[in-house]
């Protein structure tokens, strides 16, 4: 199995966390990042101790410290702040691999829903402020509270993974091992992001109807 350096951005947050202990449980080296030090090295603490001390590859740090340090770098923060973040990470994330699992949605009334974005999409946004990043969308769908909880299996949902670099891509698609034990599915270019993004809404939706936590899952895949 190749194991990866990964740094997440936000990963102080319920959907950056549980990721990022999802990814340490498969062993690959994780490096928490935030604001500020102090909050990424507490969460950092919170999953080795969750691990029982297995997850030794686990550090907290500010997120350019984080981001600099890692091969690969996962933008887990909120849509409201995300340009202004990605902008001021340019320096370290030029030339990586970014995978983002952002997802710019809007709450009113009616419910959740998928927010117009000028580039189309959260991770075109990103590849547009940082041009020599491989941007890859992938890890949109998967519930927060399923990727903290050790006892959720995940076995049944699907990771879509969305770029414009075949060797990008196949690191989400690795990476994918670490929550559902399979590749993730290559759904095609960047562009798909703004399909992927929104779709999101739809599963809040329906989990306020349903009182249950949807997740996705492809068929017609099993015989490739
Ligand atoms: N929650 C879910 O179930 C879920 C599922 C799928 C996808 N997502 C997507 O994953 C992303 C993160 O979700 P989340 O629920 O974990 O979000 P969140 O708790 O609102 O934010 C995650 C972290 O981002 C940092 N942050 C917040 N505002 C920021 C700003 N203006 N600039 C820079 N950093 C900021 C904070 O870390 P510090 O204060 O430590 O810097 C925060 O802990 C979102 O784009 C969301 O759409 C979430």
């Amino acid at each position: 199995m190749t194991t990866y350096k990964l740094a997440v951005i936000g990963g102080t947050g319920p959907q950056g966390k549980g990721l990022a202990y999802r990814f340490a449980t498969a062993g690959h080296t994780v490096i928490i990042g935030s604001r500020h030090t102090e909050r990424a090295q507490v969460t950092a603490e919170e999953i080795t101790v969750r691990l029982d001390g297995d997850a030794v590859h686990v550090s907290g740090a500010d997120n350019a410290t984080a981001a600099d340090a890692a091969d690969i770098v996962l933008l887990a923060v909120p849509f409201d702040g995300h340009a202004a973040l990605v902008e001021s990470l340019r320096a370290q994330l030029a030339a990586k691999v970014m995978i983002s699992c952002v997802n710019p949605l809007g709450f009113d009334k009616r419910g959740p829903h998928g927010l117009d974005v000028a580039d189309g999409s959260a991770a075109e946004e990103a590849q547009r402020l940082v041009p020599d990043a491989q941007l890859v969308g992938a890890f949109h769908h998967l519930s927060a509270v399923n990727l903290w909880n050790e006892a959720a299996e995940l076995e049944h949902e699907d990771v879509l993974v969305c770029g414009d670099n075949t060797e990008a891509k196949a690191v989400a698609i690795d990476l994918a091992r670490a929550i559902c034990g399979r590749d993730g599915i290559d759904v095609g270019p960047l562009r798909l992001a703004r399909q992927l993004e929104p779709l999101t809404a739809v599963l809040i939706s329906v989990n306020k109807r349903y009182g249950v936590r949807s997740g996705l899952r492809l068929s017609g895949l099993d015989k490739h």
